[in-house]
């Protein structure tokens, strides 16, 4: 059985990591990994590949930045003759970003079975690019893999037929359980001069915030006050790097004198990092579920999630933009520990569940 997968960014790397090596260990799969280059720069990129030992892309579409509109188009442009060419039994795509809706739309019009992995989260707001992502790629797809319960209610509630949707659990958490011991050793405290549990973490992306003055604006004065008590590390995402520039918001920033930003991480030592922060402060989707399973206390600077099992079961607060909303977050989620329920299915274990399933429906 041919599987062809489909990368474009960061977050997919992690989730193809673990599922490329349950295909791996089933004799009798061939996969194919596709890599559409919506990232492409170094640490968005080939870190990923090293670090989680994914083999390199048997091909790259090189398809690099560009508006909503011609990044998908020109994805679905060099994709179509790649799938027609390597035929394979299934394509498998992961997440919500635009390289997961623009290959998926090529795939299923070819009338090639299309998988999704991480299916049927939603937000319900839909002037987020993922969301609209996700409704489309999930209303056209085969097969149907879903992380948490709340996928299957929203899937149902969409009038998509049952017989498709495999609850399976969560293929990043397997990528994070395989990676924990060897981020043990990052260096990466050591290298910011950092103690453990005495610090936080912020990462930030969403064109809601990073692309509004305003809304960042108010982000960074609640940073400007928690910085008065802990320090804060900032790796920042090229997006927010290049806003920061041009709107006169990165000179404040330096301002402040316990903030430290810094380049985007690789995932080890990111993954050291978030683990032994005091808390994490985040738009992120992705590390929402990643501090639930590490028991970090998250506060997610958005008004909603698609995850939300990471507020019931994990250490999730939802603290929206607001200045003060996310000072009251802040005091109060390190007022209580949270205990850790881990998810069902978030046990490592996910990526086989797809492959075994997989390889019975095809
Ligand atoms: C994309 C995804 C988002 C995901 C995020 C993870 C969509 C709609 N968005 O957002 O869901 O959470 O990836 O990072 O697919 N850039 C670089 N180097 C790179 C990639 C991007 O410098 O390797 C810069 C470019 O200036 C680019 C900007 O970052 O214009 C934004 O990149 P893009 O891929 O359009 O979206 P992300 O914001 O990364």
């Amino acid at each position: 059985m041919k599987i062809l997968h489909v990368v474009g960014a960061r977050p997919n790397f992690v989730k193809v990591a673990s599922i490329l090596k349950a295909c791996d260990r089933e004799s009798g799969i061939e996969s194919v990994l596709v890599h559409t280059g919506q990232h492409y720069s170094d640490n968005m990129s080939n870190t990923f590949f090293d670090e989680l030992d994914i083999p390199m892309p048997d091909i790259n579409l090189e398809v690099g930045s560009g508006s909503h509109a011609q990044q998908t188009g020109e994805i679905m442009k060099r994709f179509e003759p790649v799938l027609l060419q390597n035929s394979p039994d299934a394509v498998l795509v992961v997440g919500d970003v635009n390289s997961t809706l623009a290959c998926a739309l090529v795939a299923v019009k070819l009338g090639f079975k299309t998988i999704h992995v991480e299916a049927g989260l939603r937000s319900f707001d839909r002037t987020m690019p993922e969301e609209i992502n996700r409704v489309l790629t999930d209303s056209i797809c085969d097969f149907l893999f879903v992380t948490e319960p709340d996928g299957l209610t929203n899937l149902k509630s969409e009038g998509i037929n049952t017989s498709k949707i495999y609850f399976v659990g969560n293929v990043m958490i397997d990528t994070l359980k395989l990676h924990k011991t060897k981020a043990a050793c990052s260096n990466i405290l050591n290298d910011l001069d950092l103690a453990v549990g005495s610090y936080g973490v912020v990462t930030l992306h969403r064109p809601s915030n990073v692309d509004n003055y305003k809304v960042f604006g108010r982000i960074i004065d609640a940073l400007a006050e928690i910085q008065k008590d802990i320090k804060v590390i900032f790796p920042m995402h090229p997006r927010t790097y290049n806003n920061i520039k041009s709107n006169g918001l990165g000179v404040r920033l330096e301002q402040l004198p316990n903030i430290l930003t810094i380049k985007p991480l690789g995932y080890i030592d990111f993954l050291k990092l978030m683990s032994e922060a005091k808390i994490v402060l985040t738009d992120s989707g992705g590390i929402q579920e990643e501090t639930t399973i590490l028991g970090v206390p998250c506060l997610t600077l958005r008004d909603n999630t698609e995850r939300p099992i990471t507020i019931t079961k994990g250490t999730n607060m939802l603290v929206g933009t607001d200045t003060e909303r996310i000072l009251n977050g802040y005091h109060q989620s390190l007022s209580k520990a949270k205990p850790i329920v881990e998810p069902d299915f978030w046990d490592g274990r996910a990526s086989v569940r797809v492959v075994r399933i997989l390889l019975d429906l095809l």
